[in-house]
């Protein structure tokens, strides 16, 4: 897999925007005029969402999708969906994007019902599996990518919807509890591009260039698949 790595943020930035601007190209060359982007959480990905938010994007019906999310209160810190909502807040594209929350959930069973209901808009809006235009993923530390993590495989840390296209997983990282998207899901984004940044992740981001199979972020290597490292 391609590791492109940056010694600034601007320029870090700079390839990410160029990421979305290819996706327009190519949805507009293949004359669609929706552009189905997923977004992953977590703390890197938000100044490169507020600066994709800044583009000049017209004529396309932009819906970001959320690769994972956090069981936990819509008003908690935590949530991914406040992030992003948050960063596309100004957004300029025009129409302005659709953003696609996944529904509340606290308990187990909620995020059942969560991940159920996500996997049906999702099906119903881009198909199944859905092919995005764009998938922007986080990398944890050990690996892991949406809620995705070493011993869960599948996704199957818990149970995955009726698609196979979400599922309920347990994280290490607090808070625990998640509903995130399955490699079935995310696999067939046309481009998948992986945003890491700092020391902290240099170990994961070099295996995962080399497609180490013991990553589940490596699940989502392969032709399309890019990795934007900040060595800052
Ligand atoms: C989440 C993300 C998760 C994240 C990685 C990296 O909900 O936390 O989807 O996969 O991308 O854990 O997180 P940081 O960017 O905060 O290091």
């Amino acid at each position: 897999m391609l590791l492109y790595r940056f010694a600034d943020a601007a320029s870090w930035i700079g390839a990410a925007i160029g990421e979305l601007r290819e996706a327009a190209r190519l949805a507009r060359s293949s004359g669609r005029t929706r552009l189905a982007l997923c977004l992953a959480g977590g703390a890197t990905p938000e100044p490169v969402y507020r600066a994709l938010a800044s583009e000049r994007l017209s004529g396309l019906d932009a819906e970001l999708w959320l690769c994972d999310e956090r069981a936990v209160p819509r008003s908690d810190p935590a949530r991914n969906g406040g992030m992003i909502e948050r960063a596309f807040e100004d957004c300029s594209w025009e129409p302005y994007p659709r953003l696609r929350p996944w529904p509340d959930a606290q308990t187990e069973a909620e995020a059942e019902e969560s991940a159920g209901a996500y996997e049906a808009e999702l099906a119903a809006s881009l198909g199944a599996p859905p092919a995005f235009d764009l998938a922007i993923l986080g990398l944890g530390a050990d690996g892991h990518t949406a809620s995705l993590f070493p011993w869960n495989g599948e996704g199957s840390a818990a149970r995955s919807s009726p698609r196979g296209l979400a599922a309920v997983a347990i994280s290490p990282l607090e808070p625990a509890l998640r509903m995130t998207l399955t490699f079935e899901a995310l696999s067939r984004s046309t481009r998948r591009v992986f945003l890491a940044r700092g020391p902290g992740k240099l170990g994961a981001v070099g295996r995962l260039a080399d497609e180490d199979p013991a990553l589940p972020a490596s699940r989502l290597a392969g032709p399309g698949s890019i990795i934007l490292y900040l060595e800052d």
